[in-house]
This record gives structure tokens, C-alpha cells and sequence, in this order.
């Protein structure tokens, strides 16, 4: 189905490569006679296989001894609880920055468990901006302060990470592995695989060992950072099967190279972004120009019924995934990792002669 445009927000695209790469392999993997299907994960091909994708992880971020990976299950979202559960105890808040619907309802559930506050918000700007890290209000009694490094629903993205008095957490689930970053300094970041790094059912967790040090032990034991990331070896049955593929994607990353990756990223946003930009208002983005993501491009055309034979034309055109999130409407194109730079040129050839059409 290569003529398939895939914008779809998550999950989302994967390399073509990979997924002939899975197709190829899944009836013997690496000549045990079985798939990874059907793979125990104490075997040591699967050993290996968790080992090599937490250290290549580990390159991806720019990270070395200084933190420990996981591969947990539960989605971003579990996360959202987890964190709490495993930092915030009495006497300690968690501070953070709302600069989406996700960090909403990851405000939310730190205060189900705990205390937090919000240091900042965008939402008077309806999201479109992001809040300048000087005008942060973060308690003196902050654990940590917690923020998105792309807000998937309203296309917005810190073109550099901000840095923070205190810890800083960051769910990075929608540009994850999509340029290089300094995660040195980062005490822990998470994401869900399933738009840049490969399939839903595993998040990709990193604690840096001070953070980790301090979370207290009085949480389920399951539900402990301490279980999964600080053990010698795996405490319950990982999701094999989207590790096995999120290894594959991290490969695939490395043959590219990140820089290169990042490049291609950039031009692929900036297609899209040209023609709105040329479009004369008659495509309007939603995020102020220095908060523009370059992994979800949300825009608008002059109403709902010009949006819909958009989102028809380009259904015909083998574009799937177009529509907005349905906080927000309108239009969105996520332009992870694996799609291609040929997608966003169709999508920009294509938003060109509607225009010129229906404009
Ligand atoms: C930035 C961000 N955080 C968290 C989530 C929630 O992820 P999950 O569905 O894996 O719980 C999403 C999902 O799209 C997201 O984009």
C-alpha cells in the first residue's frame, strides 16, 4: 500500500523497511525456529534484543551512565499517574507547565495523588504559544517541574528544551528520537512509542539515577520506577513484540543518522508550513510561528465546509489521517519520523491546487 499517505497522529507511520523487515523475519527469528511471537522473554534472544534497544535508546538521547531505561506498558498516559505515585511525597509538589490537553490531564492526575501546581499555562492563548520559561512560577517546594516537548493536538513545540531550578520531566511522546537534544540534565523522560519510535503498547521510559534514588518505595510494586528500572533483570513480562519492533525502528534511526533524520523533519514542516504561509490566510495555522511544531502541523481553511472536501479531496489523493484533533477541528498532519519526505510534498502539491481551486 506504498500509495498510502500516512498523517495519521498515532499510531502513526513506520518505516517501510521495517515493516519488510517484520514480514521477513516473523516466522524464525534470528534462526530459533519460532517467532518472537512465541518467545519467552527470559530466552536469551530476547535478552539481547532488550538489552540492545534500551542501549541504542540510550545514544538516541545522548545518554550514558547517568540513567536507567525501561520499556513499561499502560501508554503515556500511565505515566501521567505513575510519576506522582513514584516522586510527590508529602510536603512536595509537582509544578507544571500546561501547554496542552496532555499536560492537563497530566496536571490533573499528579493532584488525584498529590500535591501540584500550575507554573504556567498557554491555554488563554487557546495553546497556540508556549509560555516563556523566565515567567515560569514553580513553588519552592517543587519536585520536579513537568513539561511536553510537543503538544500533539495544537502543533506547538519548544524548539529547544527549557531548563528548569528543579527537576525537569518531560514527555516528549509525540518528537521523541525526531532530533538530537541535550538529555544530560533531564531527570526523566517518557513517551509513548507509537508515533516516532514504533508501535503502541510500550512507552519508553529514562530516569536519571538521582531522581530514581529518591523515589520513595511506598507504591505498589508493580507500579515502582525502582521495579523496572533499577532491577537486574525484568520483573514481569514486557510487551516482546513492540520492543522487538521498537528496536527495529531505532535501528533504522541509526543508519539514517539523527542529524540527518532531523533535517529531513525539518524540510517535511517546512513544505507544509511554506504553503500556508504563501496561502495569503486562506490556510491558517494555529500555533504562533516560534511555537511551530514540526511534527504536527494544524491548520485551518476559511470554514468547515472547505474542510471537508479537503479532507475528501485528499482521501482521494490516498491521504489518510488529515483531520483534527476533535478538541479542536480542522486540519492536522503529522509528520513523524518514518513518513516519507515524498508525503508532505504530496500534501503540499495538493493544499497548492485546492486552493487554487476552491480558493
Ligand atoms: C504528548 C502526548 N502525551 C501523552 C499522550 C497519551 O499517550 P497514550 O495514548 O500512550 O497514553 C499523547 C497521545 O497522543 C500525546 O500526544
Amino acid at each position: 500500500m506504498s500509495h498510502i499517505h500516512n498523517f495519521n497522529a498515532g499510531p502513526a507511520v513506520l518505516p517501510a523497511e521495517v515493516i519488510a523487515q517484520i514480514q521477513a523475519e516473523l516466522p524464525n527469528y534470528h534462526q530459533c525456529g519460532i517467532s518472537i511471537l512465541e518467545s519467552s522473554h527470559r530466552s536469551k534472544e530476547y535478552e539481547a534484543l532488550n538489552q540492545r534497544a534500551m542501549e541504542r535508546v540510550k545514544r538516541l538521547l545522548g545518554l550514558g551512565d547517568s540513567h536507567q531505561i525501561g520499556f513499561l506498558q499502560g501508554g503515556a498516559s500511565h505515566q501521567f499517574a505513575m510519576l506522582p505515585m513514584n516522586v510527590l511525597q508529602p510536603g512536595r509538589s509537582g509544578a507544571y507547565v500546561l501547554t496542552g490537553v496532555w499536560a492537563e490531564k497530566a496536571y490533573e492526575e499528579a493532584g488525584r495523588i498529590g500535591s501540584a501546581h500550575i507554573a504556567a499555562s498557554s491555554k488563554p492563548d487557546n495553546y497556540a504559544t508556549l509560555p516563556a520559561p523566565a515567567m515560569w512560577q514553580v513553588a519552592p517546594d517543587a519536585a520536579y517541574v513537568h513539561i511536553t516537548s510537543n503538544n500533539t493536538i495544537y502543533g506547538t513545540q519548544w524548539a529547544t528544551l527549557p531548563t528548569a531550578s528543579q527537576p525537569l520531566v518531560v514527555d516528549m511522546s509525540s518528537d521523541i528520537g525526531s532530533r538530537p537534544i541535550d538529555a544530560s540534565n533531564i531527570a526523566m523522560i517518557y513517551a509513548g512509542a507509537q508515533k516516532n519510535l514504533g508501535p503502541a503498547g510500550v512507552t519508553v521510559v529514562a530516569i536519571h539515577n538521582d531522581f530514581l534514588a529518591q523515589m520513595h518505595t511506598n507504591v505498589p510494586t508493580i507500579l515502582r520506577y525502582q521495579t523496572h528500572l533499577a532491577a537486574q533483570s525484568l520483573y514481569n513480562t514486557p510487551p516482546v513484540f513492540s520492543v522487538y519492533v521498537l528496536d527495529l525502528v531505532l535501528a533504522w534511526i541509526e543508519a539514517l543518522g539523527l542529524d540527518n533524520l532531523a533535517a529531513r523533519n525539518a524540510h517535511k514542516a517546512q513544505l507544509v508550513y511554506d504553503v500556508i504561509d504563501q496561502s495569503g490566510g486562506f490556510y491558517r495555522g494555529h500555533s504562533a510561528v516560534d511555537a511551530r511544531s514540526q511534527m504536527n502541523v494544524v491548520f485551518r481553511l476559511p470554514d468547515a465546509d472547505l474542510e471537508k472536501k479537503f479532507l475528501a479531496s485528499a482521501s482521494s489523493h490516498g491521504m489518510i489521517g488529515l483531520a483534527g484533533h476533535r478538541i479542536i477541528g480542522g486540519l492536522r498532519a503529522s509528520l513523524y519520523n518514518a513518513l516519507p519526505v515524498t508525503s508532505a510534498q504530496a500534501l503540499a502539491q495538493l493544499m497548492q491546487e485546492f486552493q487554487r481551486t476552491h480558493g
